[in-house]
């Protein structure tokens, strides 16, 4: 096929997969430190091997996580400079370095570690058996992604947060709007993408004011009760602090989340004989759900700041450029993955990089596998049959992207014992 290294910047790109696969493979093959000067971006390198972005991850005192942390055009970048005093719009863990950033991260680190995930275990089994049986009133065919996937990981994130059920559509609906303003079926009518990324990060700050106002006055067992109260470092966070966090954690888990499962599902389906496989043998949905994560990777990439000259793979990086890590790329990079191109519920050892590495790996990587397989289980008691039932749309949005449309008929597990739970191995946190 013929592709430039500057179509990396083309939401088209991400909402055609069999497209992207193959830019990612020439990216891999011929360009693996590329130079990319799209028009109305500032220019970057790419980096797409496995091991270039685990060189670069693991020195972050060279390549930091701030001030440019995604892809933005300029004009997003000046309008969030001149609205919110930064480029990055929303200074979250992610845009923060160093000292700060531990201490920042530390603040709910604890209660995303294995062992307290593990106590969500029936909490998190409760809600994927309540989402899956939405099925039942579906009529056998549904859109997998807008009715199921995107909705359970949600009401998951909303949990942990503390935020109502009445308040879910709305959040669902900013997150979309954030991740995917480069898709003209999601931008505000009538906004320019700069102007519809502020009203939306203005929509935040009103939501989540409140909510710090409410937590303060009233805290409960929460994660909004830890961010509004919590003083890292032992000094107070900075508005932009406090936002960044809310908005992370109510943006990061879910619509990645989301998109590994129905990606997930859209892999079992497209492979006969893998749902069988997977129902006779459960101990198989711990690796197919990390798999799926890998096959998915919803985040597409983040970047790093050259803060001094570094050569990586005989290409001289300088201080003050930018890097592109491209997690989509590397996920199937054949030298770290055998069979890099082929989707293996097996997979045995799946160092991925669709978390990331390093100080910044993500901190709901426990929560997000423990999420797919209990949703999983949940889903292969529930259906005897499940199939595509027309094209999957994948957003287009080079930054968090995956399908948003997974059209699917189904037939339910008669009720005749058939729909008792099958078995429930151990989940990822306890290893
Ligand atoms: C399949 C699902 C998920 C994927 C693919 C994913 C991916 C990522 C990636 C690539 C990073 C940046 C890593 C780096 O810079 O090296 C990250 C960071 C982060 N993720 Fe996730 N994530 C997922 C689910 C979740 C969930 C469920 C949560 C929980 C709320 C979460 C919360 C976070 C947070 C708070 C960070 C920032 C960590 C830091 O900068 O210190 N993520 N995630």
């Amino acid at each position: 096929m013929d592709f430039q290294i500057n179509d990396i910047a083309n939401p088209k790109l991400y909402g055609d997969p069999a497209r992207l696969q193959s830019f990612y493979a020439w990216l891999r093959a011929e360009h693996p430190v590329a130079r990319a000067e799209p028009e109305g971006f500032r220019p970057f390198w790419v980096v797409s091997r496995h091991a270039a972005i685990r060189e670069i991850e693991r020195q972050p005192e060279i390549f930091n996580a701030g001030p440019r942390n995604t892809l933005m055009p300029i004009m997003v970048e000046q309008a969030n400079r001149q609205y919110f005093g930064f480029e990055a719009g929303v200074y979250s863990l992610v845009v923060i370095d160093g000292e700060r950033h531990q201490e920042l991260r530390g603040l709910t680190q604890n209660y995303f570690l294995p062992k307290n995930i593990r106590k969500l275990e029936a909490l998190i089994g409760d809600l994927a058996r309540q989402y899956v049986s939405r099925l039942d009133d579906l009529g056998g065919a549904c859109d997998f992604a807008a009715d199921l996937a995107f909705w359970y990981p949600l009401r998951v994130a909303m949990t942990i947060l503390g935020i109502d059920e009445t308040d879910e559509a709305r959040m669902l609906h900013l997150t979309h709007e954030l991740f995917g303003s480069s898709d003209p079926d999601i931008v505000r009518p009538g906004m320019t993408q700069a102007e519809h990324l502020v009203a939306v990060n203005q929509d935040y700050v009103a939501f989540f004011d409140e909510v710090t106002k409410d937590r303060q006055a009233n805290p409960r067992d929460d994660v909004a009760t830890l961010i509004a109260n919590g003083r890292p470092g032992d000094r107070d966070m900075t508005p932009a602090e406090r936002m960044g966090y809310y908005i992370i954690i109510a943006t990061a888990g879910h619509d990645t989340t989301a998109a590994s499962i129905a990606g997930g599902l859209k892999a079992l389906m497209d492979m006969p004989g893998e749902i069988e496989r997977l129902r006779a043998d459960r101990n198989l949905v711990k690796s197919f759900a990390n798999e799926a994560i890998r096959w998915t990777a919803p985040v597409k990439h983040f970047f790093r700041n050259v803060v001094e000259d570094y050569e990586l793979g005989g290409v001289m990086l300088r201080r003050g450029d930018h890097v592109m890590l491209s997690y989509g790329a590397a996920t199937r990079d054949e030298a770290a993955f055998e069979q890099a191109d082929m989707f293996r519920l097996d997979r045995g050892l799946n160092n991925h990089l669709a978390f990331g590495y390093g100080p910044h790996m993500c901190l709901g990587q426990f929560l997000a596998k423990l999420e797919i397989e209990a949703f999983f289980h949940a889903l292969l008691d529930k259906v005897e049959t499940i199939e595509p039932h027309g094209p999957a749309i994948y957003t287009e949005a080079a930054f968090v992207s995956g399908i948003k449309s997974l059209p699917v008929k189904y037939r339910l597990r008669e009720k005749d014992g058939l729909t008792e739970p099958t078995g429930r191995p151990e989940i990822a946190a306890a290893q």
